[in-house]
């Protein structure tokens, strides 16, 4: 049976392993291991996404859907230390790598949570995300509708997709949802859509 990144509980052997990347401008150790996504690298699409977003809110409520061992949340806990990073994943493996990676790093400010963990009064002030555009349309469709409508007025989602597997008719449902979408960067074949909440 193939494996995919977004099992609950991935069954491959769980043999951790740390990777250093450049993250916010300065390296820094994770934790990474089999069964979750990019373990052995810092992906592409992400690298994009990172290098296209603005300064991340000072304060506030920030998400990374999806999280991964968390090269996105990491970033926004490292450059925005007085926000409220909350890293969303519903891999158990991912989320034990990160929340080790953030206290070897002493990150007091970062939630590294399942999807139900967020309690429900919350809201974004920025939602950064590389989706799990594998987990199918109808999937993907609904977890963005359940996290964009926490998005604040004045704030903003950043999505990397690959150009290859949908980038453009994913903008396309998004206005369609009503959403002020617009392709922020291209590069390396992805896409970085910018999400506002309102035409
Ligand atoms: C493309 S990966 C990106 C991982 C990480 N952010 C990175 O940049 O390396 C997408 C992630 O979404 C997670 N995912 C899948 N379904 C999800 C859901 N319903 N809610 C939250 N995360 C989900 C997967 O487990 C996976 O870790």
């Amino acid at each position: 049976m193939v494996e995919h990144y977004f099992t609950a509980e991935p069954a491959s052997a769980d043999e951790r392993g740390t990777l250093t990347v450049e993250l916010a401008g300065r390296e820094v150790t994770v934790h990474t291991a089999p069964g979750v996504f990019s373990a052995g690298r810092l992906d592409l699409g992400t690298r994009v996404l990172l290098r296209s977003v603005p300064t991340p809110p000072a304060t506030g409520d920030l998400l990374d859907l999806g999280c991964g061992w968390g090269p996105i949340a990491l970033t926004l806990a490292l450059e925005s230390p007085a926000a409220t990073v909350w890293a969303v994943d519903v891999n158990r493996r991912a989320l034990d790598l990160l929340r080790r990676t953030a206290a070897d790093l002493g990150l007091t400010n970062l939630r590294v949570v399942e999807p139900d963990e967020v309690p429900d009064d919350v809201t974004f002030a920025a939602i950064w995300s590389n989706p799990p555009i594998r987990v199918g349309k109808d999937a993907l469709h609904a977890m963005l509708t359940r996290w964009l409508g926490r998005l604040e007025p004045d704030g903003q989602a950043w999505l990397v997709v690959q150009r290859t597997l949908g980038s453009d008719s994913l903008a396309d449902w998004l206005r369609g949802q009503g959403l002020a979408t617009t392709k922020a960067a291209s590069a390396k074949g992805f896409r970085v859509l910018r999400v506002g909440p309102h035409d």
